[in-house]
């Protein structure tokens, strides 16, 4: 037999007892026999370096460490899922699909259970792995296709046939429970921090710039959907395309199963609650999905999440302890918080010294007391909440809190409106506390993201009255950081060099960044998007916000609010005057600035665009077109009958979109069919 031929034997015999021992849990030979077909390869590479591909198993085992990611666009969004905790909101999204698909019966589900992990997007194309990304904000992820191969549940290329020629296969990147205690066990032995849960430990070890270590860490996959799907028809069901998905090496759950109907739903959920615990793996809950694929289509999204599929989560994890004092925050809008100072207890996988008592009312309403016995409770990410006191275990020393009625930190007076539930610091800007929070929201990843400004760094700026507002950040010089108490040098000039670069935004960034009341992300970018000119977002009377999508009168009139405080409009003229600048008019492009000095080739005929409308579009959204494919080309958008610069971009390996992913790359809707 020729080396080559070798080579590849026991390529494929290594590769099958992969997907035995990793994706079907039923391995066919012991843990020594793989490791001499190992060797052999192995040996057999080294030896014939010309031989080595990159889908070979032995190329599992991680690259040479990189600077930082590269970041991804999404062709298509990875979105998330609504949530529901009770049997009523299942019973009203069962009935929203069968009003959306106007059927009388039942309808056929795909339920699985939903994993407790990292939702990541796997590219192939002709049936070999070539990317992998992490989720990030859903538009934009981070490129981890180093690391996700070293996953020896992901198949580097596909088994079977009839997979499209392109196509991305989306899932969750997880610790098996006993793969995690392992881990942790040998942390402890080696000295080094133990992981607090097997969720905290797979986002650590899917994000190493090293993808050695990544590949010493024993992740595993399961695939609950694909992506962009170009050069074949898949199945018509979801349940049709989990077991395609099998079929071609992925690990799909094997709890999955179609269930018909409301009551289908709630069995599977009382189910698999039942088997929970004997999962070798952590579940959060189960995702129920339409299973008929067309029918997912025509009940299309509502914002970020899709309306014919929902997650049903478990209740959420409890602990008791004591509450041992309540002290206040004050956020950005100066309303103050009650938070419970606890006695430290373990719960939901995390231990936890601070829980949110959320309002004056919330504590009456519960009646917390000082010194009381507290169930303390945290679902998945969110911030952790007393739920309820044990009255029985009260102390005689139990004592009620009062409110403040004027600011702890500033001393402005407090007042609370009669029909809102929160009280409120009268001090605004003048608050330190409001400043700090104001400075770190702009500072933060989704604004203007400075890299390096943490509560720290602010507490100390804002303490010692170096910086009051944003734009203050502007001025700032090694000098004034230096005499901070412990800013070394370097990180001093990295967070200069990281303001300095933040002054390059998107108008949806820098809306956002402002941090006006009720105006979050999407909000900013609906607002981008349909003035694309600060100035005219400026000028709007309410009657031309309500215009905008999703906005309605509450936030019209926090933005009408904001832009009446001249200090606000002072800010927003040093922040321009400091050189915080964006392209006008490139308010269309997402968040991410997927287009945002892009280069752009056309070809062929695009099914409802014109060649003019095409390239209007995307130099409104801040990229460029040109007519010929070189090195420095981004996409080739090609249509029917694309030539030679079709072929030339399949060479140069620049990625090719068709109209519909242009149209998502320009935060577009698809034109109606
Ligand atoms: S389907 C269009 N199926 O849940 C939505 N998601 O809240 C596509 N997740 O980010 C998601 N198990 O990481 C789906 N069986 C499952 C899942 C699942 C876990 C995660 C996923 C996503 C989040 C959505």
């Amino acid at each position: 037999m020729s080396v080559a031929k070798r080579a590849r034997a026991l390529r494929a015999e290594i590769e099958k007892h992969n997907h035995q021992y990793y994706v079907l849990d039923a391995p066919l030979v012991s843990d020594a026999e793989y490791d001499t077909l190992f060797r052999e390869l192995q040996a057999l590479e080294a030896e014939h370096p010309e031989l080595v591909s990159s889908d070979s198993p032995t190329q599992r085992v991680g690259a040479p460490p990189l600077a930082e990611f590269a970041s991804v666009v999404h062709s298509t969004p990875m979105l998330s899922l609504n949530n529901a905790f009770a049997d009523e909101e299942v019973l009203v999204f069962d009935r929203r699909v069968r009003e959306g698909l106007a059927t009388e019966g039942d309808v056929d589900y795909a339920a699985e259970p939903k994993f407790d992990g990292l939702a990541v997007s796997l590219s192939y194309e002709q049936g070999i792995l070539l990317r992998g990304a992490t989720r990030g904000d859903g538009t934009t992820g981070e490129d981890v296709t180093a690391n996700l191969r070293t996953l020896h549940s992901i198949p580097l290329h596909l088994q079977g046939s009839g997979w499209p020629d392109r196509f991305e296969v989306r899932g969750e990147v997880l610790f098996w429970r006993s793969d995690f205690e392992r881990l942790n066990t040998q942390q402890r032995e080696r000295g080094e921090k133990e992981f607090v849960n097997a969720r905290n430990a797979a986002a650590g070890s899917l994000r190493q710039l090293d993808s050695r270590i990544t590949a010493r860490r024993p992740l595993r996959f399961f695939a609950y959907g694909v992506g962009t799907v170009t050069g074949a028809a898949l199945p018509a069901t979801h349940s049709g395309l989990l077991d395609k998905l099998a079929e071609w090496g992925f690990p799909v759950a094997p709890e999955r199963r179609r269930v018909s109907g409301l009551t289908g739903l709630l069995a599977y959920f009382a189910e698999i609650g039942r088997r929970r615990k004997s999962l070798p793996y952590d579940i959060d809950g189960v995702v129920y999905k339409v299973d008929d694929l067309a029918a997912q289509e025509r009940l299309g999204f509502v914002s970020r999440a899709p309306r014919f599929a929902l997650a049903h989560k478990f209740p959420a994890d409890e602990a008791i302890t004591e509450l041992l004092d309540i002290s206040i925050q004050v956020g950005r809008t100066g309303a103050l918080t009650p938070v419970a100072r606890l006695a430290p207890v373990f719960v939901g996988g995390v231990t936890v010294t601070n829980a949110t008592l959320h309002n004056e009312d919330e504590i009456r309403r519960k009646d917390v007391r000082i010194g009381d016995m507290v169930v303390v409770r945290r679902a998945g990410d969110v911030i952790p909440e007393v739920a309820r006191v044990l009255p029985e275990k009260r102390p005689q020393a139990a004592r009620q809190f009062i409110m403040p009625t004027s600011c702890p930190v500033c001393g402005s007076q407090v007042a609370r409106n009669p029909d809102e539930a929160v009280a409120r610091c009268s001090g605004g800007l003048y608050c330190p506390a409001q400043r700090k929070q104001a400075l770190l929201h702009f500072a933060s990843r989704r604004a203007l993201d400075i890299e390096g400004l943490g509560d720290k760094l602010v507490e100390q700026l804002v303490d010692s009255a170096v910086v009051r507002t944003p734009a203050d950040l502007y001025r700032l010089g090694l000098l004034a950081l230096a005499n901070l108490e412990r800013v070394a040098e370097k990180s001093a000039s990295n967070l200069l060099a990281a303001i300095e670069r933040s002054k390059q935004t998107t108008l949806a960034r820098f809306i956002y960044a402002l941090g006006i009341r009720n105006v979050g992300e999407a909000t900013a970018r609906d607002l981008a998007r349909h003035f694309a000119s600060l100035d005219r977002l400026l000028a709007a009377d309410e009657a031309q916000l309500l215009q905008v999508t999703d906005v309605g009168p509450i936030v019209a009139q926090s933005i009408r609010q904001f832009c009446n405080e001249p200090h606000n409009l002072e800010v927003i003229e040093q922040l321009r005057a400091a050189g915080v600048v964006w392209s006008e008019g490139e308010g269309r492009a997402p968040a991410g600035g997927a287009v945002v000095g892009k280069v752009f080739v056309l070809t062929g005929t695009l099914p409802s665009l014109t060649r003019d409308t095409a390239k209007q579009l995307i130099e409104a959204a801040g990229g460029k077109v040109s007519s010929a494919v070189s090195q420095r080309t981004d996409f080739v958008v090609a249509g029917a009958e694309a030539g030679s610069k079709l072929e030339k971009a399949r060479l140069l390996a620049i990625r090719v979109v068709d109209e519909g992913q242009l149209l998502t790359l320009l935060n577009l809707e698809q034109p109606a069919p």
